[in-house]
């Protein structure tokens, strides 16, 4: 079973594989605090015999004034109220200006693998329900919470976390966390948890460049004052949490000065100001929270087995090779020499051509006809479908870059609906990259879009849209009411799930700048993402690296572009370009007119090699590995998901002297099962490719290997 629930006790255990999570209710109802839902445990799997043993909370002197009570780590959601100081989940004001919540428990349904715990104001009629779902394969429990006002005056949110993630005292907490910059997204980062809150956050509309959202907690002990190791690849307790929300999001993690530790993940309450009119309801975004007992990899494989699971909308599906234009051609966009890259494309065994910015652009560069989906007749005169057509007998799917949350002033869209767009009165409406923002909080705006995206997918014969989206949101003034960075997201989400509805086969690529939009809400609307506008292979293996953190090699686009690279001028050889793409959804983005023979052959063979190990890298299980050259170099292994087929990669951005051999230890084998390496036909044990490693060759800059192993 996994959830019990013990009636005497008042407790309910969820239970995964690996993990359990207890939660249990005290306190009497009516009584001088109510029944309240208190946390009890979360972390390696415990028998049902141990709740008794659960229903305490270390001593707190009652007498200081420093805790809170209770504790937030001794509460399932923390709301704002009483005698709490903490970072709290929830935060309202009432129509006659009280300020604070008194929640006490209702009633509660366990149903198979969900789990919801009723609550209500003790004064007004304002409803909280407390949802879970246990993931047992994947050790993961989903929450989130519904908030609903029955009383007779409106509601104010201040503060609508999805949940408080209690996690348990131990010293030496770390956060892992994927933090960065434009083009240089994800980047793998941990640290030290220091005594306060540490908040991880976007307040920009999408969940941004500067953060992902998601973080992992370990703990490394104290010795002697100095912290110890943590969790490692392979071994040790890691606690992640995940929120699935496209748009302004907020973790924070608060350590209190006796260690007590929990995290608060929701949408960013910057600028909430939520109206809950009588009758209204809100369902809060999913956070979830995953345990691993098997180290940071342990970590990764949960969560791409989740995102395989319940994430991925075609799963198990393989990802195409594309070829994307814009790094050929950037805005000069027009029909004659995209059906020649078209052709070159598919003459290197491409399965999708996409064509980017600028085919609908009637004057140069960015600044005209964004929001207006129709080709320029200057660079179409035939319209897109010569070129789908002719990219379609080329045996290749179509896909076409789109923006659909923006426009230029410069557009029709804007000159029919210049109030369409966010905007205050009296305000600057600011630019970036010469776009407004529309205002996707309004049905009228939703439905032109989609109308507009319809249109295009239909008579355009569009197999593929990239949708991006550039620019932080700004001055969001709307007409609408209820929270207008919110409602975005909403529309957002409603635009895309009406046309995936009206277009089945249509797929789907998320991009924001790059990385700035690959939440698990998108993701579980789109096929692939573009993890960042850096080509450049040297960066590309820490940005994979981070975004694989999480997310699964299917859905990491990645091309193989011209040197020296576009964002960095440096300079990369063709085979350490093509092996970093191909240890994710390969795609090529370079100028295939300027290629020459030499370059085209070997396209050709990397493209074929890609093609006979794709299902292993996009569906397999992926072991980062730690080569014994250290520092400089990093591997990653996939293993199928039946466990026969193994494709390792090995890069290295600087070859130490004389160090041109080195071994490379392998994880996640049979150990009692026997391997042939590919290449030599070399013959070798599970339990040797773990202990001693392969033996893999690299010299030079920016080195790099791909091999691959049988099992017999
Ligand atoms: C963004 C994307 C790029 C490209 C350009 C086009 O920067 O991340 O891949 O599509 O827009 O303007």
């Amino acid at each position: 079973m996994p959830i019990t629930y013990d009636e005497e006790l008042r407790c309910f255990a969820l239970h995964g594989d690996n993990v359990s999570y207890v939660l249990a209710v005290d306190g009497e109802p009516g009584g001088a605090v109510g029944a309240r839902v208190r946390h009890r445990y979360w972390g390696p799997r415990i028998a049902d015999s141990d709740l008794a043993s659960l229903l305490y909370d270390l001593p707190t002197p009652g007498w200081s004034g420093t805790w809170s009570r209770p504790r937030a780590h001794t509460e399932e959601y923390v709301v704002h109220g009483g005698l709490r100081y903490d970072e709290c989940a929830l935060k309202v004001d009432f129509p006659d200006g009280v300020r604070e919540l008194e929640l006490e428990v209702t009633g509660h349904e366990v149903a198979g693998e969900e789990l919801s715990v009723s609550l209500v104001d003790r004064r007004y009629d304002f409803h909280v329900v407390l949802h879970y779902r246990v993931r047992p394969a994947q050790d993961a429990v989903d929450r989130w919470v519904e908030l609903a006002n029955e009383g007779a005056g409106s509601v104010v949110l201040q503060r609508i976390a999805s949940a408080t993630w209690p996690l348990p005292q131990r010293p030496g907490p770390h956060l892992t966390s994927l933090v960065g910059r434009y083009a240089v997204e994800t980047q793998l980062t941990r640290q030290r948890v220091n005594p306060g809150v540490h908040v991880l956050e976007s307040r920009r509309g999408i969940p941004g460049h500067a953060a992902h959202p998601v973080v992992a907690v370990d703990y490394a002990g104290e010795r002697g004052g100095a912290a110890g190791t943590g969790a490692s690849e392979e071994h040790g307790d890691v606690w992640s949490v995940a929120l699935a929300w496209s748009g302004s999001w907020k973790i924070s993690t608060q350590l209190a000065g006796d260690g007590a530790l929990h995290v608060t993940a929701g949408v960013n309450d910057f600028d909430l100001r939520h109206e809950l009119a009588p009758g209204d309801r809100l369902t809060l975004p999913v956070t979830t929270g995953i345990f691993s007992p098997a180290g940071f990899g342990g970590v990764t494989r949960r969560w791409h087995s989740y995102e395989r699971s319940y994430v991925d909308p075609r799963p198990g599906v393989d990802r195409p090779v594309s070829y994307n234009s814009w790094e050929a051609t950037f805005y000069d966009v027009e029909c004659g020499q995209q059906i020649e890259l078209a052709r070159r494309a598919a003459d290197l065994g491409v399965e999708l051509f996409i064509i980017d910015d600028g085919w609908f652009r009637t004057g140069p560069g960015d600044e005209s006809s964004l929001g207006d989906w129709r080709p320029a007749p200057h660079r179409f005169p035939n319209g897109l479908r010569a070129l789908a057509d002719e990219v379609h007998l080329l045996g290749m799917r179509f896909g076409v870059w789109v923006e659909p949350e923006m426009l230029n002033r410069d557009s029709d869209i804007f000159r029919a609906h210049p109030d369409w767009v966010y905007r205050m009165p009296g305000r600057t409406s600011h630019e970036v990259r010469h776009q407004l923002v529309l205002d996707l909080g309004r049905a009228e705006v939703q439905d032109a879009v989609l109308a507009a995206l319809d249109d295009l997918v239909g008579s355009g014969d569009v197999d593929y849209l990239k949708w991006d989206m550039n620019r932080p949101l700004g001055t969001v003034g709307t007409p609408v009411a209820g929270a207008v960075w919110w409602n975005h997201v909403v529309g957002v989400h409603r635009v895309i799930d009406r046309l995936r509805a009206r277009h089945p086969d249509l797929w789907i690529e998320t991009c924001a700048s790059g990385g700035g939009r690959a939440d698990l809400a998108i993701l579980s609307r789109t096929e692939l993402a573009w993890p960042s506008d850096n080509t450049d292979a040297a960066d590309r293996v820490a940005i994979q690296r981070g975004y694989s953190f999480v997310h699964p090699a299917s859905s990491m686009l990645c091309w193989v572009t011209d040197v020296p690279a576009h964002l960095t001028k440096r300079t990369a050889p063709l085979s350490f370009r093509f092996h970093v793409a191909m240890s994710g959804v390969l795609g090529l983005g370079g100028n295939l007119l300027s290629w020459g023979e030499e370059e085209n052959e070997q396209a050709r063979r990397y493209v074929a090699q890609y093609k006979k190990i794709r299902s292993t890298v996009q569906h397999g299980q992926l072991h980062r590995l730690e080569p014994s050259h250290g520092r400089d170099s990093s591997g990653i292994c996939h293993i199928s998901a039946d466990g026969s087929e193994v494709a390792v990669f090995v890069f290295a951005r600087a070859v130490a002297a004389t160090a041109f051999e080195q071994y490379v230890r392998l994880r996640g084998l049979d150990p009692k099962a026997s391997y042939v390496d590919t290449r030599t036909g070399r013959v070798m044990s599970g339990a040797l490719l773990h202990s001693r490693g392969l033996v893999v060759e690299l010299k030079g800059d920016l080195a790099s290997a791909l091999l691959t192993l049988r099992r017999l």
